[in-house]
């Protein structure tokens, strides 16, 4: 049993990098994922601070990796080492994801498709529908680019600074309709709600993820049953912002699906073959809360100081 969890002797090294890193689910995925499909890989977490991000570059330039995901603070900064970028990080403006390939070291951004995998999984079609994002940040412009993909009718960003709520619509407005993509500030959004009804509203933002779970953006009374809350926070699980909105009889997504599928898309750029998980998704999702209990329990307890 024990030889099936080492990689084999000749397996091309892959990382996700990141600071901090310990908590970060990449290495539990990709080596389940590894193992199922047998591929010739070892995926470990490392610890790179802003500092070390050059001598790593290196690295992954001279071959030591076949790839790498990258978490925060790295998402912007790796740009400026890449030899080509994929039209989607382009447009999102951050990488995820690098591949060693034949041209150089490339980025991609594999938010976009995981979100999308994540959206086909739960039967949630984007068409003709109207959205309120929450949040302007990284997974905001990721959600943003999908939904545009998806043809959602309006778009609807809403974000703590309004600055960066501003910068995500004019960097997206070549690709939106007119009208498609609109911003309203942050403090209105609970009168927008009540007054608007959107069909699905997605938080973007970090509000509800450990240790301040009890924090959400958006109080109870504004969900209704006819609406599909999503959370792209999958620390909790069952954030309160989820928890409030299916009580109120709303359907619900939680952002585990989103990790999965982003996690999956990686490996098939690094492996370049299609990989199929739907006969082992609920096992991967067990592997994975597994995983997150793990980490939580060996972390400090904290208070919940965080507000919206
Ligand atoms: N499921 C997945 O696969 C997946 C993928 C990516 C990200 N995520 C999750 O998405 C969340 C955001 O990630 P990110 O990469 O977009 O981070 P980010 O770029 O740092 O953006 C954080 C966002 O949260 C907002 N925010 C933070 N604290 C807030 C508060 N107290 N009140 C109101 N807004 C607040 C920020 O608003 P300001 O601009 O005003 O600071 C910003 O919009 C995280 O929980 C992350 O784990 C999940």
């Amino acid at each position: 049993m024990l030889s099936a969890l080492r990689p084999r002797p000749s397996a091309q090294k892959l990382a996700v990098i990141g600071d901090p890193i310990a908590h970060s689910l990449s290495p539990v995925l990709q080596n389940f994922l590894i193992r199922h499909f047998d591929l010739p890989f070892a995926y470990e977490a490392l610890h790179i601070r802003p500092a070390e991000l050059p001598n790593m570059m290196q690295r992954l330039r001279l071959g030591e990796f076949g790839g790498i995901n990258v978490t925060l603070p790295h998402k912007q900064a790796v740009l400026s080492y890449l030899d080509g970028i994929d039209s989607t990080a382009k447009k999102i403006g951050a990488v995820n994801t690098i591949a060693a390939e034949t041209t150089g070291i490339i980025g991609y951004n594999t938010d976009v498709l995981g979100l999308l995998r994540s959206f086909e999984a739960a039967g949630l079609a984007i068409a003709g529908k109207r959205l309120l994002v929450l949040g302007a940040g990284g997974a905001a412009r990721a959600a943003i680019l999908a939904l545009l993909i998806t043809r959602a009718r309006q778009i609807v960003l809403c974000n703590r600074s309004p600055e960066r709520a501003e910068t995500a619509m004019m960097s997206f407005a070549n690709y939106a309709g007119r009208d498609q993509l609109q911003t309203i500030a942050w403090p209105d959004r609970i009168v927008w709600m009540e007054k608007n009804m959107p069909d699905i509203i997605i938080n973007t933002t970090s509000l509800g993820m450990h240790p301040h779970i009890d924090a959400s953006p958006l109080p109870h009374h504004v969900f209704s049953q006819q609406m599909t809350v999503i959370d792209l926070v999958y620390n909790p699980l069952q954030t309160v912002f989820l928890q409030t909105a299916r009580a109120a009889g709303a359907k619900t997504i939680n952002g585990l699906g989103m990790l999965i599928y982003q996690g999956v898309a990686a490996l098939e750029l690094w492996s370049q073959q299609k990989l199929d998980i739907r006969s082992i998704y609920s096992n991967v999702e067990k592997e994975l809360q597994r995983a997150q209990q793990q980490i939580t329990s060996n972390e400090q307890p904290a208070t919940s100081n965080q507000t919206a």
